[in-house]
């Protein structure tokens, strides 16, 4: 029988820096997808890529001194890398900038300028370059990009359209008839009422202010606009507009896109509208999850905030990493990042509750039958009970599959865990071994242990890959006793099962001690990433200071965006080669920073240490002596030069406590 297909994709990445855990999550649950279709038995196709082409790239290469493909190629390396580190099975890579992909796109631009769906006008209104996404001026919030809430750019262009107004209609049909066609619910509510209904316009699709595209094939001054060029990797990977097409044939239409939130309005409004014009099917499902946020702010390279993956997976092996990022995070919602959630996750589900059980019970095999179990058994009371959890847990887990519910998933197959760990307790192997005549209840209880372990490494294959392998080394589980199917069936281990003792599958962490560690670690990794942002935001920056014109009232609004935190300063040296600054540590509430200030001249060390100062706390990090300095010490400025600092009148007063 010929297998059913399923087609899987990833939004393909902007190569504009190294990748954050953020990123991970996103590739992690759709790999975790792709490989639990595979286990059930589908011909999977699995999509991931790189968004190589527009404004936002040709200005961080050309910041950075080089040329856009130089640049990229440099980047895709890396994505490369983490993609293999984070043990991603995709089945293809597709770069935007790959010869047969820039020769489709040409085709569908041609095409749709040939039918009447894209005509020449011009374009006048607002850019956001990091969003890469156009706003009329009522769009805006504040004069600032809706989606980022960063700077936009007026844009003065002769363009092409896409007659994105003309699929309004049919694209709002689609999805109130179809409502599982965007997921979850609060998305497709969204579009529709924020989008669909109060009317769509034409969308500008080809820009000619800078180089870095592909061409309209036509008139080759305008580049295609790089979200045509990127949407389209879905079926251009699979040679749609190519001399072979088979892939799209076989493929095509996608299963799910797997999107966040943040571009779900592409996905699910322009894309279907392109797909449409093209008379191509659309796809079957767009599924917009949440974000990784730290401390309430989306993860991103531009806070400084980001975690590299390289750094956890290193410290704690990729499998507790994926582990976490789909248990601790409901798919579809935003779900924070924190390093104590991390290492609690570890020791309490992955070294105590799986590596424990799985170590204890080779343990006892080994301590009391010498590492084989003996074929003579006796049923305990407590048997049936686990039997029926073992069976069972497979097909709760396909029911929060089918919903892409990660989490759930592995809540499921962590009840059965604990249950087996309860079991043991139950049976009491250490009270049987004393008596002779309780060993056919012994060896029996340690088989039930050892076969629900056997399906429990069944079930977590999708999550952690590498994890099952080292169970099936130390049980002797033969490889064709781990199809998805045989989590429904019991007793396949053999009679007279031996074990082979092996590692331990998760370390514990001593929390304190790794916590302080792996805060460094990841502070070290973030002022490499801050610094390696290239010269494009330092020359925005300086743009800045070049205007000194500010405003003399500012709204409240504007006055609370800047995060103002009492710290206490924990330490305090001096900087070689400098004759102001002092390099401080400042306590925040849990959190210490390292925070530069131009005050040696009036405070030595010694008087530093201990004084709550006030700390502009959201300042965008910078290097300063060759280091990262995160935030301000505000001081009080005479005009001639003395600085006097700020601190709180109560001495005692906490810090970490803001200031309003
Ligand atoms: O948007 N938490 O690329 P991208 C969760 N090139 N997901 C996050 C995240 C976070 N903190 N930060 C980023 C693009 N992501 C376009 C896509 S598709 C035709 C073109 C996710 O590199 C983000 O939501 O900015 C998105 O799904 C993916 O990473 C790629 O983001
Ligand atoms: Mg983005």
């Amino acid at each position: 029988m010929e297998k059913e297909k399923f087609y899987i994709t990833t939004p393909i990445y902007y190569p504009s820096d190294k990748l954050h855990i953020g990123h991970s999550y996103c590739t992690v649950a759709t790999d975790t997808m792709a490989r639990y279709k595979r286990l059930r038995g589908y011909d999977v196709m699995f999509l991931t890529g790189t968004d190589e082409h527009g404004q936002k790239i040709e200005r961080i290469a050309n910041g950075q001194g080089m040329e856009p493909k130089e640049y990229v190629d440099n980047v895709v390396v890396g994505i490369k890398e983490l993609w293999k580190t984070l043990n991603i099975s995709y089945d293809k890579f597709i770069r935007t900038t790959d010869d047969y992909h820039v020769k489709a796109i040409q085709k569908i631009f041609t095409k749709l300028y040939e039918q009447g769906d894209i005509y020449k006008s011009s374009y006048e209104g607002w850019y956001c370059t990091p969003c890469e996404s156009f706003f009329t001026e009522h769009q805006l919030v504040d004069g600032k990009c809706p989606d980022c809430g960063r700077e936009v750019e007026l844009v003065k262009e002769e363009s092409y359209f896409f007659r994105l107004s003309k699929y309004q209609d049919r694209i709002l049909k689609h999805m109130e008839e179809n409502p599982e066609f965007l997921q979850p619910n609060t998305r497709l509510n969204e579009m529709i009422n924020n989008f669909l209904k109060p009317g769509l316009e034409d969308l500008a699709v080809s820009r000619t202010s800078f180089k870095w595209g592909i061409p309209v094939e036509f008139d080759p001054g305008h580049v295609v606009y790089v979200w045509i060029d990127a949407l389209s990797n879905y079926i251009t990977a699979m040679g749609y507009g190519s001399d072979d097409d088979s892939l799209f044939q076989k493929y095509w239409p996608a299963d799910i896109h797997v999107v966040g939130k943040e571009i779900v309005r592409f996905h699910s409004i322009i894309w279907p509208a392109m797909l449409m014009a093209l008379n191509v099917p659309l796809p079957k499902k767009i599924f917009g999850h949440g974000w990784l946020v730290i401390n309430g702010g989306k993860m991103s390279k531009s806070v400084g905030n980001v975690v590299d993956p390289n750094v956890l997976v290193e410290k704690y092996g990729v499998d507790a990493i994926r582990y976490f990022l789909l248990r601790e995070i409901a798919f579809g919602q935003d779900g924070n990042f924190n390093n104590e959630a991390l290492i609690q996750r570890i020791n309490s589900d992955l070294a105590n509750d799986l590596g424990n059980l799985v170590s204890r019970t080779v343990g006892m095999i080994d301590k009391y039958f010498g590492g084989k179990l003996p074929d003579d058994r006796t049923e305990t009371a407590f048997d049936k009970d686990l039997e029926t959890m073992a069976l069972n847990t497979a097909e709760k887990v396909e029911a929060a599959m089918e919903k892409m519910f990660f989490s759930d998933a592995l809540v499921e197959i962590w009840n059965l865990i604990r249950r087996t760990n309860k079991y043991i307790d139950e049976t009491q192997p250490w009270i049987l071994c004393k008596d002779e005549a309780k060993k056919g209840e012994l060896a029996n209880a340690l088989y039930h242990v050892a076969e629900s372990i056997r399906i429990t490494s069944i079930l977590i294959q999708p999550f952690m890959p590498n994890t099952p392998e080292k169970i099936w080394k130390q049980y002797n589980i033969d490889s064709n006793l781990v199809d998805w199917d045989m989590t429904k069936k019991w007793g396949l281990l053999p009679i007279e099962l031996k074990i082979e003792k092996g590692e331990t599958l998760f370390p514990r962490i001593d929390m304190k001690k790794e916590l302080a560690a792996l805060e460094s670690a990841i502070k070290a990794s973030q002022s490499t990433a801050v610094a390696n942002q290239g010269k494009e935001e330092k020359k925005e920056e300086k743009k800045k200071h070049e205007e000194p014109e500010y405003p003399a009232e500012i709204t409240i609004d504007d006055f609370c965006k800047v995060q103002l935190k009492v710290g206490e300063v924990v330490g305090s040296s001096i900087v070689e080669g400098s004759k102001k600054l002092l390099r401080n540590i400042i306590k925040i509430g849990e959190e210490e920073r390292v925070i530069f200030s131009g005050i040696k001249p009036w405070y030595t060390p010694e008087e530093m240490v201990g004084k709550k100062v006030v700390v502009a706390y959201n300042l965008k990090p910078r290097k300063m002596m060759g280091e990262m300095s995160y935030g301000m010490i505000l001081c009080a400025d005479d005009g001639n030069g003395n600085l006097s600092l700020l601190t709180t009148e109560k001495k005692d007063f906490p810090s970490g406590s803001g200031i309003s």
